[in-house]
């Protein structure tokens, strides 16, 4: 029999990635002000994300997941909310458009502020501190009181949560997601891009679009599809204890939903059945995610959504495949048949960027390009070579001009790797790569509905 969960049920299992808190009842103090605050997003949009997703298991819909590693303090301005808002914006209008598939846009925002380490401290010239667990934990500088966990920094990232997601859906309803806009959207550096010339000829084409539609009576005026978009959260449910503070019981449905992001992950690192993070993930509603890396067996797989989606919930579960290029046909084809076997409703994902994190020579944490595509890739493959659909992809990237992973269009290296490398984690995407990557993903996503009409044909024959 199943115990009796509660949103502090996590409490009562062993669990990983726990920053030391020195004072137990300062955190206590916050998170008790964190459950009197707002929500930050609302159990019915979360619902409204399941039902998209559900979507994108049926095969009818492709997932835009992606942002920040990390989140941080330092970097939170509007511009940087606006350069990653419309880059995605240009990501999507490039798979819908390639596709003819709606596409559902998740965000790795408003929230994304708790790093899970490979090791609880770091030693630098001798010295030993607690690694860097992420804004909302303590202080990236390496310097003993900026490395204690301060949970104030809680109350900061709510705050800057808040203030995110209050831009985002300024622009996602407020004229800027237009579509009429979409030749407005290019960034200033990716204007001189290769990349450039393809999406501003697919933004004319749009215009093309919409303007013989306007002639034929359907303007954006009328059909808010054209004017506004929607645009959802998420974010790794790493720190509990503020995700509990977070959790609030809809009052329509009766249910517990995170209010802290619409949908939530589980990482490869705290995936553990009987621990902590996913005791509490099975309780909240909310679409959910779950990291899966090599380490993962089909049998594990399986029990996870016994566990996370006892009613196997089309929309509820999100498989987020992470094995690192190479790795894909040793990974994949097993958990695809086991899942397809038992019949189960998810959604396949691709992480191409945490299998494929290497140090450069020069010392820095990087990914090339080309690895990055591989994965996708293969990724494609698996799923074409097993009829199932090849539902998203989960990507690590900024709206700025950074210099954090190799390859790409514009050949970074190595070299250039110190111009701006400005990530607080993970090497991201640029803007510029950012687009490459959903040039090349729109290709196999054509080729993935160009296979299944002719598989289609072929069987009516
Ligand atoms: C992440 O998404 O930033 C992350 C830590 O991923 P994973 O859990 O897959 O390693
Ligand atoms: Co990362």
């Amino acid at each position: 029999m199943t115990e009796r969960w509660t949103p502090e049920s996590w409490r009562n299992k062993p669990i990983q990635q726990v920053p030391a808190y020195g004072d137990a009842a300062a955190l206590s103090d916050i998170e008790r002000q964190l459950a009197g605050f707002p929500p930050l997003v609302f159990a019915g949009e979360a619902r409204k994300l399941k039902k998209q997703l559900a979507k994108v298991a049926a095969g009818e819909a492709f997932l835009l997941q992606g942002g920040d590693c990390a989140e941080s303090f330092a970097e939170h301005s509007a511009d940087n909310i606006r350069d990653f808002f419309r880059v995605f914006l240009q990501m999507a209008v490039v798979l819908t458009f390639a596709g003819s598939c709606p596409v559902v846009k998740v965000g790795r925002i408003a929230g994304q502020f708790a790093k899970p380490r490979s090791a609880p401290t770091e030693t630098v010239d001798g010295v030993e501190l607690p690694s860097y667990r992420g804004d909302i934990i303590n202080h990236i500088d390496f310097t003993a009181e900026g490395r204690q966990a301060d949970p104030h920094r809680q109350l900061k990232a709510y705050r800057q949560s808040a203030a995110t997601l209050n831009l985002i859906r300024a622009f996602a309803t407020g004229g800027y997601a237009n579509l009429e806009n979409a030749h407005r959207w290019m960034l200033g550096f990716v204007k001189d891009s290769p990349q450039a010339s393809r999406y501003a000829e697919l933004a004319e084409r749009i215009t093309e679009t919409i303007d013989f539609m306007s002639a034929i009576g359907i303007n954006p005026e009328q059909h808010q599809e054209m004017r506004v978009t929607d645009f959802y959260t998420s974010h790794e449910a790493l720190l509990l204890g503020y995700e509990q503070a977070m959790t609030r019981v809809d009052s329509t449905s009766g249910e517990y939903y995170a209010t802290s992001g619409h949908m939530l992950w589980i990482g490869d690192r705290t995936r553990q059945p009987d621990h902590a993070h996913v005791e509490f993930m099975r309780g909240v509603r909310n679409p959910i995610g779950v990291k899966c890396g090599p380490s993962l067996t089909p049998d594990g797989l399986l029990r996870l959504l016994e566990i996370l989606d006892p009613e196997n919930d089309a929309g509820r579960m999100t498989l987020i495949c992470r094995f690192g290029a190479d790795k894909v046909f040793d990974h994949l084809p097993t958990l695809v048949r086991a899942v397809k076997r038992e019949g189960r409703n998810v959604v396949w994902s691709c992480d191409p960027m945490h299998g494929n994190t290497i140090k450069a020579a020069s010392g820095y944490k990087t990914r090339p390009f080309d690895q990055i595509m591989q994965e996708v890739r293969n990724f494609f493959a698996v799923h074409q070579a097993e009829g199932t659909h090849a539902g998203g992809v989960h990507l690590e990237m900024t709206g700025s001009n950074v210099t954090e992973c190799t390859g790409g269009a514009r050949a970074l290296t190595d070299a250039d790797l110190s111009d701006r490398y400005h990530t607080y984690c993970d090497p991201r995407l640029n803007a510029d790569q950012a687009l490459d990557i959903a040039f090349l993903t729109a290709e196999l996503i054509k080729s993935e509905r160009q296979g299944k009409v002719r598989r289609q044909t072929e069987a009516a024959e």
